[in-house]
């Protein structure tokens, strides 16, 4: 017997999930509302049923309900972030999807998916006041400010030609005040390089502010960046947004492909008219601020598989600098070997010498794909358990001293180990890749599908056999 989905089991899951869902007849009253949907009101599910939407949360108006706006105009809407108070006077922020239900082209209802985010707003606004605090109140020029970056060219070890030429355009491209693109591949120094130019730009006296944008919700990001008004449809209270944190300052904004395309667009805008306008304001505020995006896959790429727009492409590009991966610059691996063992002798007081003869080898032949980050990290990590002044292979983590094997050209994940076959060597780059897209999307998988171009289901089961926990 083929099973089917009855009313029965569809309730069942829609118990299951932890987003709210609701659903309304065509006056506003509620018909639907699973137990999501009831914590969010701090209500029961009895008492929430049959009640008008405007009585559950009193701070909406016919207007700024979005399932009375659904009832109303038929046409759907998207995550869109929501403020509220709920029953009980707690503000609540959701990312609600609200679509209209039609029978014979009638409006019969309106359904809403909810999920409550209010925790992570609550965080994103105390990242906010934290960075407040650190550079003092925006827009007070007598205010001077050492921002937060620390590090120097000189901190950036290296000889080799690709590394000196990269330094040489990266200090000219400080003196200016010009956008800049930072690419290359997690861990090849992209943070470092971009501190360094702050640091010695005629700015560097003034904040350096950095954020990552795939590390907050696209629905959050607009307000961090640009700030809000009180009252506005947000809900939020007055906040000045990172433009006016980093005001004649540097702003970071790092894995800018994660941004959402329409918030590339007003960050076009900001930068073309060099002024900001607060979510839910009406005037504008003319900001200084220089721009140094970075990612971790090639711009031009980024622009293909638009996840970057063209036009903010290119006006961001004015100067690219492009990190090379580790073993792409193996002639400087001894100093920068030598480099963290030194940083380490300081940091831990210890007087280690260096590596024996095999201990080189191993590390020698290691693919590196964590790059420079994964080496100060072993370094530091054997450093801080051995004994002696030199250092063994047996201080070496034992992942490392498995027998290299093959080194492939092709990079980290497609060397070949012992134990290793054809289709061991394709799974493992099968997982890198989805991993790194999925990563890149800001873990967002109908956006990694979309990438990868395949149907959304076939992915989620893909990551499932690959056993990759989404
Ligand atoms: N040339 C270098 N000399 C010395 N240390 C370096 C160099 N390049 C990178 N590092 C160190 O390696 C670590 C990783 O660098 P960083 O954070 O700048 O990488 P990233 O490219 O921003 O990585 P991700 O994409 O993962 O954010 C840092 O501790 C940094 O100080
Ligand atoms: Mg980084």
């Amino acid at each position: 017997m083929t099973p089917y989905l009855t009313q029965q089991h569809m309730e069942v899951l829609l118990e299951l999930l932890h987003e709210g869902i609701q659903m309304v007849d065509p006056q506003g009253f509620i018909v639907f509302c699973n137990e999501a949907a009831a914590d969010l009101d701090s209500l029961k599910k009895e008492e929430v049923i049959g009640r008008h939407i405007l009585e559950i949360y009193p701070s909406l108006t016919e207007k700024s309900s979005t399932l009375l706006q659904v009832l109303k105009t038929g046409e759907p809407i998207t995550d869109h972030q929501q403020t509220f108070l709920n029953y009980k006077g707690s503000k609540i922020t959701t990312v609600n999807t609200t679509i209209p239900i039609l029978e014979k082209q009638q409006v019969v209802g309106a359904m809403e998916i909810s999920r409550d985010i209010t925790h992570v707003r609550e965080l994103s606004e105390q990242l906010v006041d934290l960075q407040k605090k650190i550079y003092g109140t925006p827009r007070k020029p007598t205010q001077q400010s050492k921002g937060t970056a620390k590090y120097t060219f000189e901190d950036m070890a290296g000889t080799s030609p690709t590394l000196a030429k990269l330094k040489q355009k990266a200090a000219k491209a400080a003196m200016t005040d010009s956008s800049v693109i930072v690419y290359g591949s997690t861990g090849t120094g992209k943070e470092l390089i971009v501190q360094a130019i702050h640091n010695t730009s005629q700015r560097k006296e003034k904040p350096f502010v950095a954020q990552n944008c795939a590390a907050i919700p696209a629905t959050l990001l607009e307000s961090i960046l640009f700030g809000t008004v009180k009252g506005s449809f947000t809900g939020a209270d007055h906040r000045p947004g990172l433009f006016e944190l980093a005001h004649q300052g540097t702003l970071f904004l790092d894995e800018i492909n994660s941004m959402p395309m329409e918030l590339q667009a007003k960050l076009l805008r900001v930068l073309e008219e060099k002024s900001i306008r607060r979510v839910g304001d009406i005037r504008t505020r003319e900001i200084d601020v220089r721009i140094i995006a970075a990612m971790n896959v090639d711009p031009f790429r980024a622009v293909q598989d638009k996840m970057l727009r063209e036009d903010l492409f290119y006006r961001l590009n004015v100067v690219s600098l492009r990190l090379p991966d580790l073993s792409e610059r193996m002639e400087d691996f001894s100093l920068l070997l030598k480099h963290f063992i030194d940083k380490f002798n300081r940091r831990l007081h210890k007087n280690v010498e260096g590596v024996s003869q095999e201990a080189f080898r191993i590390l020698r032949n290691h693919g590196w794909p964590g790059n420079i980050r994964e080496l100060e990290n072993i370094i530091e990590g054997t450093m801080n358990v051995m004994d002696g002044t030199m250092i063994g292979v047996d201080d070496l983590p034992y992942y490392l001293k498995k027998s290299p094997g093959f080194r492939s050209p092709l990079g980290a994940g497609t060397h070949i180990s012992p134990g290793d076959n054809l289709k061991t060597v394709m799974n493992r780059l099968e997982k890198q890749l989805v991993l790194e897209v999925y990563r890149q999307t800001g873990e967002n998988t109908t956006q990694t599908a979309r990438v990868l171009g395949m149907p959304r289901q076939t992915l989620q089961y893909r990551l499932e056999k690959l056993g990759i926990k989404v």
